[in-house]
């Protein structure tokens, strides 16, 4: 089976009603970065930041998988499909795919800020300041923030460097070491990108542009990709 590698964005959980960062009204417009995402943040008030996330995880709790994730999952059947997802929700867990890289973190699980090693399923949606590891140690949300390191980031570029076919959806490719994933693929490799807006991508060879949402633009680049060309 050829490797299919995805490279996903908070635009294939649009569709399931989670807020993108950079679009109008995106979460970034409503919320400072460094003020609630950011090793600063948590030292200034970690209260602040421990609400932020448990709005999101909140709201997580009642959203759905969409077509996209589910299509994406469904192309199991045809592919060896790996996903690195920038992503913090399950939404692709939860759709069905089975090798989901986390680049920035996951919404659901929490940490030792004494033992980053100390990672554990939150239960429930809301994490509060005296919740603490095993050690005695207050716990943070298990999320990559601005600043700091991406430790699955060689792991994410060996899924890369391997593949047959590459899909981007729903990334504007303005976050690094992200989007510099791209760089790895073999020479040559086939680009899938779907997104309904204008995405500024380096290469530009080999590159399927499929300008709709994930919901429809998975259906249509899987077509492509089984020769089911309309
Ligand atoms: N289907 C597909 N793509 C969509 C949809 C949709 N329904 N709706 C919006 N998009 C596209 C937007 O056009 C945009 O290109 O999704 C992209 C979302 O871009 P961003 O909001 O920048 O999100 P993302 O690229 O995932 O951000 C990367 O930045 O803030 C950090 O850690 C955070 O993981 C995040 C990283």
């Amino acid at each position: 089976m050829k490797k299919l590698v995805v490279l996903s964005g908070a635009g294939i959980s649009a569709e399931s009603g989670i807020k993108t960062f950079r679009e109008m009204g995106g979460l970034w417009e409503t919320y400072d970065v460094m003020e609630v995402a950011s090793p600063q943040a948590w030292e200034r008030d970690p209260e602040l930041v421990l609400d932020f996330y448990n709005s999101r995880r909140k709201q997580l709790l009642e959203c759905e998988p969409n077509k996209g994730h589910l299509g994406i999952a469904e192309l199991e059947k045809y592919f060896n499909v790996e996903i690195v997802t920038q992503n913090v929700d399950d939404l692709h867990e939860r759709a069905g795919s089975t090798k989901v890289l986390h680049l920035h973190g996951e919404l659901k699980k929490v940490r030792s800020t004494y033992d980053p090693g100390l990672v554990y399923e939150l239960d429930g949606w809301e994490l509060k300041l005296g919740d603490k590891c095993e050690l005695g140690y207050q716990l943070r949300p298990h999320i990559v923030w601005f600043g700091e390191d991406v430790p699955k980031i060689q792991d994410a570029i060996r899924i890369f460097e391997d593949a047959d076919i590459c899909a981007v959806i729903g990334t504007s490719l303005n976050v690094y070491p992200a989007a510099r994933l791209l760089a790895y693929l073999p020479k040559g490799t086939p680009v899938y990108l779907i997104d309904p807006n204008e995405t500024m991508i380096r290469q530009t060879d080999n590159v399927v542009f499929i300008n709709e949402k994930a919901g429809t633009g998975v259906a249509k680049m899987k077509d492509l990709l089984l020769g089911k060309e309309n």
